[in-house]
C-alpha cells in the first residue's frame, strides 16, 4: 500500500497545533504497519535543517501553475525511520512562519497552498511514487482530490484521495483571483464544487472531490453535518454521510509519557504518583505562585483563538481565583486581546495566577505535569490532544463536552469516584466556572477520589495503534474500489 500524506505542518519541523503532532505520529503509526509512507510538506524558514539534516535529493522540479511555471527544489530526511519531503520554494515558504505573523494572514496564502498542492503531486511523479491514496490534511491540501479527478494523468490513474478535517473553522476561502493559477477550469468552480458565496472555499472543493473524508473524532463527525457546527458546509457534507467517518486521533506516548519526558524535573508513573508532587512545586516556582503542596492548580496550554472558550476562561478566572482556593497557569498565544487580558492577571493576581505568552515546548510539557487540572473549556473541538496528554499525566481535563472532548473524558461520578475529568455543557462563563468549583471542592473533599481519578485516568490507552489499523482498513477499502 503506497500512501503520499500531504500536510502543511509536521511535528518536529514546523507545528502551529495539533494537526503537526498528527502528521508526524499517525504516518509512522502507519508505517509500523507496514504502510509504504512518504510525507509531503513545505521546507518554511523556520525548518532546522541542519538538526535534522535535511538535505536536497531533488533539483529543477517544475509544476505549471495558469500561465507560469514554477521551478522548485525537494529536501528529504528519514525521521525516526519515516520518509519527510520537504517542497523548497522560496518565494512562498522561505519566511519564518507558517501561515500569518502578528500583523495578519499572509495575503498569498491562496497562491502558497495551491501550490505546495500541485507540487506534492509533482513530487510523487519525479520520485516516481505511484500512491495508491493521497491522504490530505486540512483546507491547505484540499485541492489535491480535484487535482487528481481533472488532471487526467496516467501516472495517477489508479490513485484515490482522502481527506482528513481537522478543523472545520478554517476552510480557506479567498477572492476568484487564485483560481487559473490554481488550475481550477472555470466550468469546476460552481456551488456544486468551491464555490461559496462568490468566493472559492477550498475545503469544500475538497470534501466534493475526494473520495473518502475522515474526521478527527466519531463526535464531530457527526456534528459536523448539523449547521451549527459545520460552518456552512452541513449539506455539502450530508452528501458525503457515506463516505464521511470519526477517527479519533492518538497519542505519541513517546514524547507524551510522564515515566520518560525529558522536559521535567521529575518522571513519574501511576504506581508511584509522588513524583507530581515535585513537578507541582517547578511550576508554581517558575510562575512565581505561592508553593503549596496543597493548593489546586489549573493549567491551560492553547492557541488564543475563539474555538479554545477562552472567552469563557476571561469571564470565570478571576471570580475562581478570588472565592476559591486555587492557582492557574495559562500558556498560550494568539488573539491579541487575549494576549492583553491574560498577561495582565499575575500582577493583578500574585502568587495565583501565572502566565507565559508565547509557544513552548518545556512549558507546555511542565503544565502537563504539575497541574492538578487542565482547562479546556472549547465551544468546538475536532479531537484535541491536550487532553488526552493530561490524561496521560494524571491531570485531570475540565472539558465541555464537545466533539473529541466528549469522546475521551468521562465525567466525574460522585457516588463511585469513577471518572477521568469534570465536564459540562452550557456555554456559558458560569458554567465553567461551577465546573472548576467542582473540581476544586472534590480536590480538597475527596482527595480519595481525585486519586483514584488520576490513576484511572492515567491508564486509559489512546496510542495511535487503533486509528492507524482504521486508516489502513480505509485505504483498503478504497483501493478495493478500483
Ligand atoms: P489545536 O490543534 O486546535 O491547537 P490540539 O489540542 O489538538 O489543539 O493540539 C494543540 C497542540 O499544540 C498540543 O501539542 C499543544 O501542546 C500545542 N500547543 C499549543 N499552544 C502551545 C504553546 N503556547 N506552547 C506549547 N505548545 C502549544
Ligand atoms: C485541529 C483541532 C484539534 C485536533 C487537531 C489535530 O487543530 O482544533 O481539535 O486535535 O486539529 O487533529
Amino acid at each position: 500500500l503506497n500512501i503520499l500524506f500531504v500536510s502543511s505542518e509536521v511535528e518536529p519541523f514546523a507545528k502551529s497545533g495539533g494537526l503537526a503532532d498528527v502528521s508526524s505520529a499517525l504516518p509512522r503509526a502507519l508505517k509500523n504497519k507496514g504502510v509504504n509512507i512518504k510525507v509531503v510538506m513545505p521546507l518554511y524558514g523556520c525548518v532546522n535543517r541542519e538538526r535534522y539534516n535535511i538535505e536536497k535529493c531533488m533539483d529543477s522540479l517544475c509544476v505549471h501553475m495558469g500561465n507560469c511555471e514554477e521551478w522548485f527544489s525537494l529536501y528529504h530526511t528519514i525521521h525516526h525511520g519515516l520518509d519527510i519531503y520537504f517542497i523548497d520554494f522560496e518565494k512562498y515558504f522561505g519566511r519564518q512562519e507558517l501561515y500569518h505573523t502578528s500583523q495578519g494572514e499572509f495575503a498569498d496564502n491562496p497562491w502558497r497552498f495551491a501550490f505546495f498542492c500541485h507540487a506534492a503531486l509533482q513530487v510523487a511523479k519525479d520520485l516516481d511514487f505511484r500512491p495508491n491514496v493521497v491522504h490530505c490534511n486540512d483546507w491547505q491540501t484540499a485541492l489535491i482530490p480535484a487535482l487528481l479527478k481533472f488532471s487526467g494523468d496516467a501516472f495517477f490513474t489508479s490513485t484515490k484521495s482522502l481527506l482528513t478535517i481537522h478543523n472545520i473553522g478554517y476552510q480557506g476561502v479567498f477572492d476568484t483571483e487564485v483560481l487559473s493559477y490554481a488550475g481550477v477550469p472555470p466550468h469546476q468552480f460552481h456551488s456544486g464544487t468551491f464555490e461559496s458565496y462568490g468566493a472559492v472555499n477550498f475545503l469544500k472543493g475538497g470534501i466534493v472531490f475526494s473520495d473518502a473524508v475522515t474526521t478527527v473524532s466519531p463526535t464531530y463527525s457527526r456534528e459536523i453535518c448539523e449547521p451549527i457546527g459545520s460552518g456552512g458546509l452541513h449539506h455539502v457534507l450530508q452528501d458525503k454521510a457515506d463516505r464521511l467517518v470519526g477517527i479519533l486521533n492518538g497519542v505519541d506516548y513517546r514524547l507524551w509519557s510522564p515515566s520518560t519526558d525529558p522536559h521535567i524535573p521529575q518522571r513519574y508513573h501511576v504506581y508511584n504518583l509522588q513524583g507530581k508532587q515535585r513537578n507541582k512545586r517547578a511550576l508554581q516556582e517558575r510562575f512565581g505562585l505561592e508553593v503549596r503542596d496543597n493548593m489546586a492548580l489549573f493549567g491551560f496550554v492553547g492557541r488564543f483563538a475563539e474555538q479554545k472558550g477562552l472567552d469563557l476562561l476571561r469571564e470565570s478566572i478571576e471570580a475562581a481565583v478570588v472565592n476559591m482556593e486555587c492557582q492557574v497557569v495559562v500558556v498560550g498565544s494568539g488573539e491579541r486581546h487575549f494576549e492583553n487580558f491574560f498577561s495582565a492577571l499575575p500582577e493583578k493576581f500574585p502568587g495565583r495566577i501565572g502566565c507565559y505568552i508565547g509557544y513552548s515546548e518545556e512549558l507546555a510539557h511542565l503544565v502537563e505535569a504539575g497541574a492538578d487540572f487542565f482547562l479546556m473549556p472549547s465551544l468546538y473541538e475536532p479531537c484535541g490532544l491536550n487532553q488526552l496528554y493530561s490524561l496521560a499525566y494524571g491531570t485531570l481535563p475540565i472539558v465541555r463536552e464537545t466533539g473529541g472532548l466528549a469522546d475521551t473524558v468521562e465525567n466525574y461520578d460522585e457516588f463511585t469516584g469513577n471518572g477521568t475529568g469534570f465536564t459540562f455543557r452550557e456555554i456559558s462563563a458560569s458554567a465553567l466556572y461551577d465546573t472548576i468549583g467542582w473540581a476544586v471542592s472534590t480536590y480538597y473533599d475527596r482527595p480519595r477520589h481525585i486519586e483514584q481519578m488520576r490513576i484511572r485516568a492515567m491508564k486509559r490507552d489512546f496510542s495511535w495503534d487503533k486509528p492507524a489499523r482504521q486508516y489502513k482498513e480505509l485505504y483498503a477499502i478504497l483501493v478495493n474500489e478500483f
